[in-house]
């Protein structure tokens, strides 16, 4: 059989290297926007070939399938989904594996996600305001912010799905509405609005939701529409920097296991989170009237209020996570895709390692994710040998195999190394060792996350877990799990529905 992917990043490479290992004996063509040299060896070694081409523009990527005769396409990314490719392939009678543009938009756009959670009343949602622009949001937290409470306490993002960037945290009023403060703000609500004016997809651009508070994991899950299958948690690490410091970026590195669920989740709160994963999809189905084929994803938090609750959906795997997914995954991946495409998965026996810790670590360039213009085009060696006698793998993210043979970052996140053992600490001290087998030659610097899998990071995990858990059984013996009574004073007391439909969700709109 023929299968092609789409999606040049660390993920896709880790996708790539599991469809290698499959009984099918697949052979493997793929769609990237750099020449990702993992992926570029991998169809070479599987009789296919990596292809340069625009992932988001249909007409690429079905005249390559169709040229190259393929059976399945495996989308990787968000953003093809977003611009309809499984649609356009499906259209072509073309098997894919990967969200249609209808059912994407529980990504696209947080502000219909959230919509979606109130309208169908589910469990692990924020309260949350809609903004046409940064401005008309801006304003109406400075009108506002004294009579509603909720106002003190916010996050302001973008409305809709732009790479991981952009999450402002507000955290008190004083900060907020400090004259000192207000020339960065000016700076941000500017740079959001920059940002949100390239996408004409979605009305709402600005989301102010309701900052919540806890340790973050991530559910990815294989479904065919009917049946969602949740795989072992994994938890990212979104700072750039050692303990949660410095910017927001797309994912430093990665933890799971051993078994499904992390040191610091319970399995009661995993199947919380799969219910509420499948309560999204069943409701996004329903609205639409299309059938889901293909990952989807709960990048979730535990909170005091609500227990497990969604920060954002995922329709595709997460990157860094689907490598640490992938690494444990023991099912033969080609047979899980057709079972999607057959829509059997309630039949298929989706089976992963109990035993092994997996921990991945992205390196990536300085300048990254601030100054990616000075994060490209520097010259990169990697001793491959090594990073194999330490026992881990190497999975080539943003970087571009030259036809010189020389590969040189591409701007975003270079690569991610990856261990598996018992336990997590081991395997981030074995990646730990081989970390000078990655280096730039023009002496440009790199950087990765030391503390991701270290005892010390597990515990802080373990620390705000259980400072959750015991608010929320605080909460649960009062009876007011999930209540915002009293957060909007002037209101009197409402039922918090009806406090939303009149104060927050409203129309949604200022
Ligand atoms: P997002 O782009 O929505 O995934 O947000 C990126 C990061 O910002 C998340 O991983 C969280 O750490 C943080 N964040 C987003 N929304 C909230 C929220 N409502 N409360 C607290 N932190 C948030
Ligand atoms: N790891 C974050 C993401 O995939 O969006």
């Amino acid at each position: 059989m023929r299968v092609m992917g789409v999606g040049g990043g660390a993920r896709e490479n880790a996708l790539a290297w599991k469809i290698g290992l499959s009984d099918h004996k697949p052979e493997i063509f793929w769609i990237a926007e750099n020449r990702n040299p993992g992926l570029h060896k991998i169809c070479k070694d599987n009789q296919g070939e990596l292809r340069i081409g625009r992932t988001t523009d249909p007409k690429t990527i079905v005249r390559s399938a169709r040229g190259w005769g393929i059976d399945l396409v495996i989308v990787g990314p968000e953003e093809p989904c977003f611009q309809g490719i499984p649609d356009a392939l499906e259209k072509e009678g073309i098997h894919c594996i990967g969200a249609s543009q209808e059912l994407s938009v529980i990504e696209r756009s947080k502000a219909d996600l959230r919509r979606l959670q109130w309208e169908n009343n589910l469990a692990g949602k924020l309260l949350f305001r809609t903004f046409k622009n940064a401005r008309e949001a801006s304003d109406y937290i400075r009108k506002n912010i004294d009579t509603q409470r909720w106002l003190q306490n916010i996050v302001i993002k973008p409305a809709r799905q732009s790479g991981g960037k952009g999450v402002k945290l507000i955290e008190d009023r004083q900060a907020y509405l400090h004259d000192e403060k207000a020339r960065f703000k000016e700076a941000y609500f500017d740079s959001l609005q920059a940002r949100m004016a390239a996408y004409s997809d979605i009305e709402d651009k600005i989301l102010v939701e309701e900052k919540a508070w806890g340790p973050e994991y991530s559910l990815q899950c294989f479904t065919d529409g009917k049946t969602v299958l949740g795989t072992p948690l994994v938890q990212d690490n979104k700072s750039a920097h050692e303990l949660d410091s410095g910017p927001e970026t797309g994912g430093m590195g990665s933890i799971s296991g051993p078994d499904m669920t992390l040191p610091f989740i319970t399995r009661e709160e995993y199947d919380k989170s799969l219910k509420i994963i499948e309560g999204i999809v069943e409701a996004i189905q329903r609205k639409t009237g299309n059938s889901y084929r293909g990952m989807v994803g709960g990048q979730m938090m535990l909170t005091e209020n609500e227990g497990p609750t969604v920060i954002e959906m995922y329709s595709r795997l997460g990157d860094p996570e689907a490598l640490n997914m992938l690494a444990m995954l023991r099912t033969d991946i080609i047979d899980v895709f057709q079972a999607i495409v057959e829509r059997r998965l309630s039949k298929l026996k989706l089976e992963f390692t109990n035993e092994d810790a997996v921990v991945v670590k992205v390196v990536a360039p300085n300048g990254y994710p601030e100054k990616r213009d000075s994060a490209k085009g520097h010259p990169v060696q990697v001793f491959e040998t090594n990073i194999k006698r330490n026992g881990c793998y190497l999975f080539w993210g943003s970087a571009d195999l030259q036809e010189d043979s020389q590969v040189m970052t591409a701007g975003s996140r270079l690569l991610a190394l990856m261990a598996m053992d018992h336990t997590l600490p081991p395997a981030s001290a074995r990646i730990e060792k081989t970390m000078s087998s990655v280096q730039l030659t023009d002496g440009w610097g790199l950087y990765h996350r030391s503390d991701i899998g270290s005892e010390q990071l597990l515990a802080k995990r373990q620390d705000a877990a259980e400072r959750v858990r015991r608010l929320y059984k605080y909460r649960e013996e009062r009876g007011t799990l999930g209540s915002r009574i009293g957060w909007v004073p002037k209101l009197g007391t409402v039922d918090p529905s009806q406090l939303l439909s009149q104060e927050v969700r409203g129309p949604g709109k200022a």
